[in-house]
């Protein structure tokens, strides 16, 4: 399956989900998850994200390693929460744009 890491949080663009053809994505308040028993590994949502945040399961950075298990958990949680459609960014995007390290503002 494929995995959505760090650089995703505070931006959340939601390229990535119009473009899912099973509907995988899940939306939070400031990320966005893939349900790994959704996704069916095509490849079409990498290039959609203008914040190199998805990855696939055996390429996710070491230093982003535990975005697997977090996809897996929070695609659980927010199992009521389907996104397949472009909405507009959070509004401080270009703030959070680039930034490193944003784990510790995830909002679950
Ligand atoms: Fe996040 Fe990139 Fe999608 S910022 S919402 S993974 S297009």
């Amino acid at each position: 399956a494929y995995v959505v890491a760090d650089p995703c949080i505070q931006c959340k663009h939601t390229n990535c989900a119009a473009v899912c053809p099973v509907d995988a994505f899940r939306e939070g308040p400031n990320f966005l998850v893939i349900d790994p028993l959704e996704c069916i590994d095509c490849d079409a949502c990498v290039a959609e994200c203008p914040e190199e945040a998805i990855f696939p399961d055996d390429e996710v950075p070491l230093e982003w390693e535990d975005y697997i298990t977090l996809n897996e958990r929070l695609s659980a949680e927010w199992e009521e929460h389907l996104i397949a459609e472009v909405k507009e960014p959070l509004p401080e995007v270009d703030r959070w744009s680039g930034r490193e390290h944003k784990r510790e503002y995830l909002v679950e």
